[in-house]
């Protein structure tokens, strides 16, 4: 990757934020028959959409590079940065729509939650191939294996972090290994636009994939209630 692209995946530094199945099922406007669908989450990090997906019995991997460490070390990092990450939300509080979740306090209940239940059933998951880990834009999957692919708070999110050709690169690798893609949200981490949105849309239409951006229930970010949708014809 190139060096805008470039994560540093010391265990010091990441920072390990995992949202909840209901919130999945919100932002990626997933009905019953979605959910039975093979699915891959990537950049899932330590959210509890696949143990919930597992507990249902239904097929679901994640990818995420935070994988390659142990429970114990992603539950330390949890404690070290949760002060934090709640610090800035209640510094940020005007950016969110606070009804689905309705205060700081309640924000942190739900992520927390989410997160114990993804570490208790993380190593297991592991073994049993549910949690991978590799990173974008090199996914170690053959073309098609899934039926829909989803990612959420990955790409657009880090606009300021990740440029056009990584944007680019990744989604290509996403419409690869699934025939569906969605992506969600298409705003940056300020809820601003992302500047790659507009030139990914051109770039895969071109390419003959169907784009669409649609409106989902899911709301927490002022601007972030769309998701992007891709198919290939
Ligand atoms: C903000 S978290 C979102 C977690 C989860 N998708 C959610 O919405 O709760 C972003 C995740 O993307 C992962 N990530 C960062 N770079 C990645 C890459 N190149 N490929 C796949 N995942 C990546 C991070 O490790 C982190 O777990």
């Amino acid at each position: 990757m190139r060096e805008v692209n470039r994560i540093d995946f010391n265990c010091k530094n990441i920072v390990p934020w995992g949202r909840s199945f209901d919130e999945y099922v919100d932002m990626f406007n997933l009905s019953e028959a979605d959910l039975a669908r093979d699915i891959v989450g990537v950049g899932d990090g330590p959210a509890s959409f696949n143990i919930r997906m597992h507990q249902r019995s239904t097929s679901i991997v994640s990818v995420d590079p935070i994988y390659r460490y142990s429970e114990v070390e992603l539950r330390e990092r949890i404690q070290e940065t949760y002060d934090d990450i709640i610090a800035q939300a209640r510094q940020n509080q005007d950016k969110f729509v606070w009804t689905k979740i309705s205060s700081v306090d309640k924000l942190a209940e739900i992520r927390m939650q989410a997160m114990d239940e993804f570490c208790q059933d993380f190593e297991k998951g592991k073994q049993q191939g549910r949690y991978v880990d590799a990173a974008l834009p090199h996914l170690p999957f053959p073309d098609r294996y899934f039926d829909l692919v989803l990612s959420a708070h990955l790409l657009f999110s880090y606009s300021a972090n990740c440029d056009l050709a990584f944007h680019l690169d990744a989604v290509r690798e996403l419409l690869r290994i699934g025939t569906e893609v969605r992506i969600f949200p298409i705003v940056d981490v300020n809820s601003n636009p992302s500047p790659f949105l507009s030139p990914v849309i051109d770039e895969l239409e071109k390419e003959g994939v169907t784009c669409s951006i649609e409106r989902v229930p899911y709301h927490f970010q002022k601007t972030g209630n769309e998701m992007l949708r891709l198919k290939l014809c």
